[in-house]
């Protein structure tokens, strides 16, 4: 169990970098943990929401009385009759305020019933009249609304620009000039989208699946004009996320709503089958990349512009491009967005927004690079490394991606590709591939508690999310270490906004946001036991930190997280299949704070990466105006007979310019880059260059 080239066990003195087990363990495979939908409260009714069957239009007509007629109905709510909201910050939550209808799956109506079945039943009762527009969900590179945005996801700037890239791209002795293209894709979390809300007097409380849900009693108290004070929202366990629950969806508004007119506690769960239009998707991308390079492989012009779509509820921009401004040394450089609004669902996170799609074209760029040079394709990588980010001129806090790749390569035996490549056994031909990773080091400020207790044992509050990550687990070692205590007299409490108030699970920056707060409570409150003379009072010792001071994002270093994926693929010619037979992958990902679930964090990553490579695709009809995927059993997630001997590996990096625990983030690195490393090694064993994801036997026949 230990991935860690310093064996984690040896060092007994410190919490941190242990493989603890998850606390929640035990709960999660017995079953006794609760979920948001797992709450059977007296009275509970159920909510399903009904969703347009028009691509663009407007409700003319709701004609609920032969749903109201069915047996435990209670209530059909829709833009005529349900609560008015403020108006919120992310319109994809003003659920119910208009007849609009901009985009196929938009819900038009909550029906509301004493069980699920009949909500169900009564909603396929509901009769809806449309003005239907014509729509247009189709992305092309020149589409005549596509604009180049300000800013993309995340704050990023749309495009940016250095030297001559053009001029010098026409002049390159050597040049890859090749569009990628990446699918829609869906996050699909083991558990779907799900509240279940109730009112308890002038108290609002409310169970949901949540990456954050200090933001969804915010949101909440917005949208109905509560006072934050009196909204409690637990978030106790969630099955999963991957961005898609960052922030509050349409299920919690409409649960709350229901809750509010009947009086009731109500559930809203969202069936899978709705997933895919109302809680985002990864928007497509196409992406040209133009790389120019000397004879000696170093790069000196990087064009990487990313056409995209949004929707015409609001605008995301998939950040593609962003990746291209980190990963090489190159003179001449433009990254650049273009995003068109089309009658399309909302796209919004899903697992290294940017990085993910970016990284595969850059990454498969750099291959076909690395070919045309006739160079090692490590060794390419190698010659353009950088110590300065080539974006904004800032030295890296650190990066080892050099060391990454040279660790695989040894791990690996890259060494031996040769030998092994069309290493063809009847129709099978075998090749490997390899790939860079990297993702940002991101941290938001964050409060938390510590309580020393007379019986010699501490708790710790934070009102951190545990998506599944041990987020409860690493954050009782960081309190344990900063403490100086075992880690077995440490609990914590998280998933609950009565708890002190922190970000949400995203971008990687959970355990360093929460445990740069529970390592300051801690150290706050040992200085205080410290200076305590005699037993404790009976309600203990408490001490509080609040981050906003010191924890925030701005450095002179570029902070990032770097990788590098090993991957070796077998490709049948009879079927077209692709299995990939290993992965291998080495991170620099600043100190790992558990073996355990850090290596859980990588290889679920990684197999995600897999997916994307292989099996993962939404596809837009264009008719329709909607995804053809709608169950898992049409969108293909990896199981475990696709998923080959995995391993992640870290190397161990001591970064001074992080947090007080040093470590990066870890829960995304893993996607990026592995989808190019299975594409490449594609190549090496067909010959052949597909780009254009995912690498499904009819593309690869
Ligand atoms: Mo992640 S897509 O920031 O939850």
């Amino acid at each position: 169990m230990t991935d860690s080239p310093a064996d984690p066990m040896a060092e007994p003195h410190t919490a941190t970098g242990a493989p603890a087990e998850r606390r929640e363990g035990r709960q999660k495979v017995t079953g006794a943990a609760r979920y948001a939908a797992e709450h059977p409260l007296p009275g509970r009714a159920h909510g399903w929401p009904l969703q347009a069957a028009v691509a663009r239009g407007r409700v003319r007509r709701v004609d609920a009385s032969g749903a109201l007629e069915m047996p435990g109905v209670l209530t059909v709510l829709t833009h005529e009759n349900a609560p008015r909201l403020n108006e919120p910050d992310d319109p994809m939550l003003a659920v119910l305020q208009d007849a609009r209808v901009p985009h196929r799956g938009w819900q038009v109506a909550l029906v509301v019933a004493e069980t699920l079945e009949q909500a169900r039943a009564g909603a396929a009762a509901v009769r809806v009249d449309y003005e239907t527009e014509a729509h247009d969900v189709t992305l092309t590179e020149d589409h005549p609304a596509a604009y180049v945005p300000d800013e993309a996801n995340g704050g990023q700037p749309g495009t940016r620009e250095r030297g001559n890239p053009e001029a010098d791209f026409d002049s390159a002795p050597v040049k890859v000039d090749a569009v990628y293209r990446v699918p829609p894709l869906h996050n699909h979390p083991m558990e779907p989208h799900a509240s279940t809300a109730r009112f308890d007097g002038d108290r609002l409380i409310v169970h949901t699946s949540s990456q954050g849900g200090t933001t969804v009693r915010q949101t909440l108290a917005a949208l109905f004009g509560l006072p934050e004070e009196r909204i409690t929202v637990s978030a106790e366990h969630v099955g999963g996320g991957f961005g898609s629950k960052g922030t509050p969806r349409p299920d919690v508004v409409l649960a709350v709503m229901a809750a509010r007119e009947t009086g009731r506690p109500v559930t809203v769960a969202l069936p899978r089958a709705q997933l895919a239009t109302v809680v985002g998707h990864r928007a497509p991308t196409l992406q040209r990349l133009r790389l120019g390079a000397g004879r000696d492989g170093r790069l000196t012009s990087l064009i990487h512009e990313v056409t995209t779509h949004t929707s015409h509820v609001k605008e995301f921009v998939e950040q593609a491009a962003v990746p291209s401004r980190v990963m090489y040394a190159s003179p001449h450089s433009r990254t650049l967005h273009r995003v068109t609004p089309l009658d399309v669902p909302s796209p919004s996170w899903m697992r290294a927004p940017g990085e993910a799609p970016g990284m595969y074209a850059l990454e498969s760029a750099m291959d076909e690079l690395a070919d045309a040079l006739g160079m090692d394709p490590v060794e390419l990588r190698i010659v353009n490394d950088t110590d300065h980010e080539p974006d904004s001129g800032d030295p890296f806090s650190s990066r080892h991606l050099v060391e990454c790749l040279r660790e695989g390569a040894r791990r690996f035996d890259w060494a031996g590709r040769a030998t092994r490549a069309r290493a063809a056994t009847g129709n099978v031909l075998v090749g490997s591939g390899v790939a860079a990773a990297t993702y940002p080091v991101m941290v938001s400020p964050s409060t938390a508690s510590a309580h020393a207790l007379p019986d010699g044992t501490f708790v710790v509050r934070v009102n951190a999310a545990d998506i599944g990550t041990g987020a409860r687990t690493v954050l009782a070692q960081v309190a344990a270490d900063a403490l100086g205590v075992p880690l077995a007299d440490v609990r914590t409490e998280v998933g609950n906004s009565d708890l002190p108030a922190a970000p949400l699970a995203g971008g990687s920056s959970g355990t360093a946001s929460w445990g740069w707060a529970v390592h300051e409570a801690c150290t706050e409150l040992k200085d205080r036991l410290a200076a305590h003379a005699g037993p404790l009072p009976a309600d203990g010792l408490d001490a509080h930190a609040d981050t906003s001071g010191t924890a925030d994002a701005d450095s002179p270093y570029a902070r990032h997280s770097f990788g590098a994926h090993f991957a070796e693929v077998a490709v049948d010619t009879v079927t077209g299949e692709v299995r990939v037979r290993r992965l291998l992958s080495v991170f620099a990902a600043g100190r790992i704070l558990n073996a355990r679930t850090a290596r859980s964090q990588f290889i679920g990553g990684m197999t995600m990466g897999l997916g994307m490579a292989l099996t993962e695709s939404s596809t837009m009809d264009a008719a329709f105006g909607d995804f053809a995927e709608r169950d898992l059993a049409s969108y293909h997630v990896p199981v475990h007979a696709d998923v080959p001997a995995i391993e992640a590996h870290w190397i161990e990096e001591d970064d001074p310019h992080l947090n007080p625990m040093g470590s990066k983030g870890i829960g995304e690195i893993g996607i990026v880059g592995t989808a190019a490393a299975i594409g490449n090694a594609v190549h090496h064993a067909t010959g052949i260059r597909f780009r254009e994801l995912p690498l499904t036997p009819d593309k690869v026949l």
